[in-house]
Parts: structure tokens; sequence; C-alpha cells
């Protein structure tokens, strides 16, 4: 199975990416440690909670259901899931086992981090956007009314377990939205996985389970690699944000509803491969291919109706400005990166306009 290590100064776990990893859950819980804590949703629940079951082995535990969805995803939740763990007798032994979407795996493992200031949590990602990267890495998080992911913990999990089965059941539009996590993946750091993407985009549509399992291999590798070298984004995290920083204006100017995250993630990535070619880091050439990897899992939602000047304002707001200065993540060719900062406005403003035409 392939594994892949994630080395933080507090701890090293491993990311396992295999078929059925679901029937492997029992064996990572310790075998001192008391009350296990599914944290699940429940259409998760409803298609996979058999496996999971089976796969604890025996091992009991409490099922808490959280109802899903961006607008849940606030602090309020983590406080009454952790009032639920305490009425049925969690303590300083329990661990959360986060079963389900970025959200679930985001709130449950931010649940984790500050329960009785800190259990342990075991990551288990179900959809592809998850598995490819919310549940990797240790970032926790809940909105506030204010912004995304405005409060949260680093908390690295036991292990994560990144089984691509599930998927069989995720709505299309939310396995292509995965996808351009993956894109992003590849133009950032891996000219193979980006081949792969490239020339086999039919079998990767049509969920042909070895190539799934290879593109979410090579994705959690990188993720895996870059978190490893730069756990709280000081660095080399950074380039995760390919695509991101104007992404992130599509989704907050549309009030987070018009486009599902990798959706918004595919929008910005095409703004910053144009603005890769205008300030004269890419050759058109190259960004051509790009572009087509991009159009090959499309078609994406247009961003037509928003205003180009109110996103170019957005990103200042953004919470990865660094002392008010926006830092663009730009691509010089296949499998690398460039951060710039201090471009001229009027040159980002027409990378923009070129996106939502
Ligand atoms: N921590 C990080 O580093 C990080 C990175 C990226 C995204 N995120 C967060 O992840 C969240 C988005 O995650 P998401 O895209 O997974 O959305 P999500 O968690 O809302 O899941 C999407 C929908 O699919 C359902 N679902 C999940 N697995 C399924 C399956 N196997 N079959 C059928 N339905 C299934 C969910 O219940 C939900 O309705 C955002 O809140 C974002 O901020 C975090
Ligand atoms: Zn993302």
């Amino acid at each position: 199975m392939p594994a892949f290590a994630v080395h933080t100064p507090a701890q090293t776990y491993e990311a396992k990416v295999e078929r059925g990893a679901l029937a492997q859950v029992g064996g990572h819980v310790p075998a001192k440690a008391g009350k296990v804590f599914v944290v699940t949703t429940e259409d998760v629940w409803r298609h996979h909670g058999s496996t999971l079951t089976t796969g604890m082995g025996g091992r009991s535990f409490e099922l808490l259901f959280f109802p899903g969805g961006e607008s849940r995803k606030r602090f309020s939740e983590v406080e009454s899931l952790a009032e639920q763990m305490v009425a049925r007798g969690g303590d300083r032994a329990s661990v959360v086992v986060a079963f389900g979407g970025g959200i679930v795996n985001d709130l449950g493992g931010f649940l984790a981090a500050i329960f009785m200031r800190g259990i342990p949590v075991i990551q288990i990602p179900t959809t592809l956007l998850a598995q490819v990267d919310a549940a990797v890495g240790g970032k926790t998080a809940a909105n506030l009314v204010s912004g995304k992911n405005l409060i949260g913990a680093f908390h690295q999990p036991l292990v994560c377990l990144i089984d691509p089965d599930v998927l069989a059941t995720l709505p299309e539009r939310e396995y292509l939205a995965g996808l351009a996590e993956v894109i992003k993946a590849g133009i950032i750091r891996s000219e193979g996985l980006f081949r792969l993407l490239y020339d086999q985009h039919e079998a990767v549509r049509a969920r042909q389970p070895e190539v799934v399992e290879q593109c979410i291999a090579d994705a959690v590798r990188i993720k895996c690699e870059v978190v490893s070298a730069d756990e709280k984004e000081s660095g080399l995290r950074r380039i995760l944000n390919f695509g991101h920083t104007i992404g992130h204006t599509f989704e907050a100017e549309s009030g987070y509803t018009r486009f599902l995250h990798g959706e918004a993630v595919a929008l910005g990535m095409i703004a910053a491969i144009h603005l890769s070619v205008m300030t004269g880091y890419l050759p058109e050439k190259e960004s051509l291919d790009m572009l087509e990897c991009i159009r090959r899992y499309g078609p994406w939602p247009i961003a037509a109706g928003l205003e180009p000047e109110r996103l170019l304002a957005r990103l200042s707001h953004d919470k990865k400005t660094i002392k008010g200065t926006v830092h663009f993540v730009l691509t010089p060719k296949i499998g690398a990166t460039e951060v710039v900062s201090g471009i001229d406005e009027r040159v980002v403003l027409e990378a923009i306009r070129k996106t939502v035409e």
C-alpha cells in the first residue's frame, strides 16, 4: 500500500492510500485508547457506515452525527459535539475518528484539537478533495461570520486513511471539483501526474480504479512532502495556494454559494496561468497544455457576471496576504512554481478579466 510519511516537529505519521483501507481502521486505534467517537454525516454513514463498522473489527465506538454544510462548520457545532462526548463518557483517553468530507475532517480535527486540551484524531476523508487536500497536513478549522476557517488549530492526526473505493458514491460535481486540486498538485510539483491527468482524462473521469488510485497517491505524496518541509505555511507550503489566491475571490464574491471550492480553484488556476504568461514567467506555448488539461475536466461553472474590479478589491482582504502584500503563486513550467509579490494591479485585473470573460 502506498504510505507517505508526514514529518512535523511534534509528530510523524502516515497517510495511507489503498483501496479497502477502511477495513483496517480498527488496527490504527491505539490499544490503550478509551472511547472512540466517530464524527460523520448521515449521507456518508448511509453509504459507508457498514464498511467502517466492519473495519473496526469489533472495537466499540460512539457515533456523533454532524449536519454537514459550510454554514454549519461553526464553533457552536464543535461545542455541541464536545458536550455529547462528555455526556457519553468521553475523557482524555478518547479518540476521534473524522469520517467524511473536508468539512467533517476540519471540524472533527478541531474538536479533537481542543477536547480536554487535545486528544488524538484519525482522519478518514471520503471526498476526493478531502483525500488529496483537507485531511492531510493537520490544519483544522471552523468558520466565523466574518470569514471562512478563521478559527482553528494545527493538529496532526495519528494516521490518515485514504480509501479510493468510497469515491464510487461521490456525486459527479464533487468528484470533478476534487480533481481540480489534483491538477493543481501536478502543475505545481509533478510533470508525471500532470501527464497522467492530461493523457488519461477519459479513464480518470470514468473513475477507473487503478488510474484514480494513482492520481490520489501522487497528489497525497506531494502534499505530504510539502507539509513535512513546512508545517505552518511560512515558506514552501504556500505553493499549495496555486489557483487559490484569485480562486478565493470567486468564492467570496458569490457568497460561497455558486462554486464548489475546487471549481473556484479551477478558475483561479486559469487566472494564475494567464498571470504567469502576462508577467513573463511562463511561455505562452506551455500555458496552452495547462489550460487544455483544466478544460478536459470541465465544463467548469462560468464566472460571468462577477465584476473583475470587485474581485481585484477582494484580493487585498484575503487572509493569506502578508502585511498587506498579495503574494501570487505563479508557474514557470509544468511541475514548478514561483512565488511573486508586487505585481502591477492592472496586470492582475487583466488576468482576472481573461478568466471571467
Ligand atoms: N484543512 C485543509 O487543509 C483544507 C484543505 C482544503 C479544503 N478544506 C475544507 O474542506 C471543506 C470542503 O470539503 P469537501 O469539498 O469535501 O466538502 P464537504 O465536506 O461538504 O463534502 C461534500 C458533500 O459530499 C458528501 N460526501 C462526502 N463523502 C461522500 C461519499 N463518499 N459519497 C457521497 N457523498 C459524500 C458530504 O456529506 C457533503 O454533502 C471546506 O470547508 C474547506 O475549507 C480544508
Ligand atoms: Zn483548496
